[in-house]
């Protein structure tokens, strides 16, 4: 059996290089018109950082996983092809902010229809919008005139940082389709490591809908909890401990309950924002305002942990240096988009701070990409003034201490476990003083940092 994946991103990279790893008898060619990406993969220097990867690609990589640009012929090899695009939130015309961009799904469809040859099962990977299925069927039909087609929705439940773990032990994993025929081939690949009672089978609409459904349900939990963490600013308790104590009724559970500086990722918001356009197209107007207000309730997270910085170092931080630990969106991946690092560094940029910016996994061309983008008041380009404050106000640091040096205070933006075993004696000796940690991610010892004479604020703690 021969697999095509088409889009070697967060998704399709790993997912294809496990079912290679699980699978040695199956063929699996990944492509992508990306032709750096490709060549990154086909390096000992991967696109993505994802924790255990490298070991499962090196295992497939040559035997029975090949990465190149070469779609076509990939594809009119192929008994099965993934569509692994990426589906981004539209930024114009109709719909634009919250509709999916389906311009890329669209363009692997009308290729397939032309190319495949034979009968030819098409999964989509990436996360669509529901009856997406329904135009794909469309286009593969009209476009092809030999080749006859399955549909299979076959969502991705991996976590970026835990892909690896995920993928080798999903909760579960789902396909949705017509052809019971063609819903037992794809099963029969996961069969090779998932237990069968963790491969559930649906029809095609609630597999498209139940991706956007778990990825709102988790958003939501976090946006819950950090709306709690506001209230517990303002009253005294401490949301961790209210985490806690929640977490422990097994009907609310322990997960997703930790509150941070605000949910980032490629995910979370652009899902929920195609689920309120999808809601409001079908007129259900007051479920598209409800879950609409998960992402403004981490807008507002995400603002209020900025406009605290301002406040707290006494209403200003214009030449201020502040060290920024943390860019990712979370730990364990160098993935940045929607990163809360972000919109708080904007944020800080405008009030004129002077950032020196430190994460383990990210590049300085990513930040500054990133820092570049989000500045942007006025169409496509940065303003002389944009551009200026950035060269200006922007460092990338190659270490925390060297961040955290010469600093009025810190504020830490994504979870690496290496900042909790810093040296913080040495850091505080570095900073000047009254030395600020602003901690959007609770990971430090609070008390410790305290004794050493940090002036600490954590989120959900007064
Ligand atoms: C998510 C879903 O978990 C996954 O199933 C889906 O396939 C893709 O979207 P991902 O975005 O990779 O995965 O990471 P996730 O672990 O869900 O974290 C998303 C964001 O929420 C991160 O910014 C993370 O820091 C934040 N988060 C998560 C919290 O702030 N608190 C929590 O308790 C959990
Ligand atoms: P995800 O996180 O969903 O995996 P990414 O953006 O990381 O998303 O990856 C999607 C990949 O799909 C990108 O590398 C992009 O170049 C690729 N891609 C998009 N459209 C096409 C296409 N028509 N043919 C081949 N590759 C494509």
């Amino acid at each position: 059996m021969k697999i095509c994946c088409i889009g070697a991103g967060y998704v399709g990279g790993p997912t294809m290089a496990m079912i290679a790893m699980k699978c040695p008898e199956i063929s699996v060619h990944v492509v992508d018109l990306n032709a750096d990406r490709i060549a990154a993969w086909n390096s000992s220097e991967l696109p993505i950082y994802e924790p255990g990867l490298d070991a499962v690609v090196q295992e497939a990589r040559g035997r029975n996983l090949t990465f190149s640009t070469d779609v076509e012929t990939a594809i009119a090899e192929a008994d099965i092809v993934f569509i692994s695009v990426n589906t981004p939130t539209k930024t114009y015309g109709i719909g634009a902010g919250r509709a999916a961009n389906l311009e890329f799904v669209e363009k692997c469809a009308r290729q397939i229809g032309r190319v495949a040859q034979g009968h030819t099962i098409v999964v989509e990977k990436s996360t669509l919008p529901v009856r997406t299925a329904e135009a794909v069927k469309r286009i593969l039909s009209s476009v092809a005139t030999e080749a006859t087609f399955d549909v299979l929705s076959n969502p991705e439940f991996l976590a970026e940082g835990t892909a690896v773990n995920d993928l080798l032990n999903p909760d579960r994993v789902l396909i949705g389709g017509e052809s019971a025929e063609a819903i037992q081939t794809l099963a029969d690949i996961y069969g090779n490591w998932v237990p069968s009672e963790r491969i559930l089978t649906t029809n095609l609409w609630s597999s498209e809908l139940s991706k956007l459904t778990a990825n709102a349900f988790l958003a939501q939990r976090v946006s819950s909890i950090n709306a709690m963490s506001a209230l517990c600013e303002a009253t005294g308790a401490d949301v961790d401990e209210v985490a806690k104590a929640i977490g422990t009724d097994s009907r609310i559970g322990p997960k997703f309950l930790k509150a941070s500086v605000g949910f980032g990722g490629s995910c979370f918001q652009k899902d929920i924002l195609n689920l309120v356009y999808l809601c409001s197209h079908f007129g259900l107007q007051e479920v598209a305002e409800y879950w609409e207000q998960v992402v403004v309730m981490n807008d507002y997270q995400k603002r209020r942990f900025a406009e605290s910085i301002v406040k707290t170092m006494f209403n200003t931080v214009s030449s201020k240096r502040i060290a920024i630990w943390g860019w990712a969106f979370k730990k364990d991946t160098n993935d940045t988009r929607e990163s809360a690092a972000i919109y708080v560094c904007r944020d800080l940029l405008r009030e004129r701070a002077q950032l020196h910016i430190y994460d383990p996994r990210v590049s300085k061309a990513r930040i500054l990409e990133d820092l570049e983008i989000v500045m942007r008041t006025n169409g496509d380009s940065l303003s002389n003034s944009e551009r200026e404050l950035i060269e200006k106000n922007v460092h990338v640091a190659t270490t925390s201490y060297e961040a955290a040096e010469e600093a009025h205070a810190i504020a830490v933006l994504t979870e690496w476990d290496e900042f909790k075993t810093l040296d913080f004696d040495r850091v505080y000796q570095g900073m000047h003083q009254p030395a600020f940690v602003f901690d959007g991610r609770n990971i430090l010892n609070h008390s410790k940092l305290a004794q050493i004479g940090f002036e600490v604020h954590a989120i959900g703690k007064k």
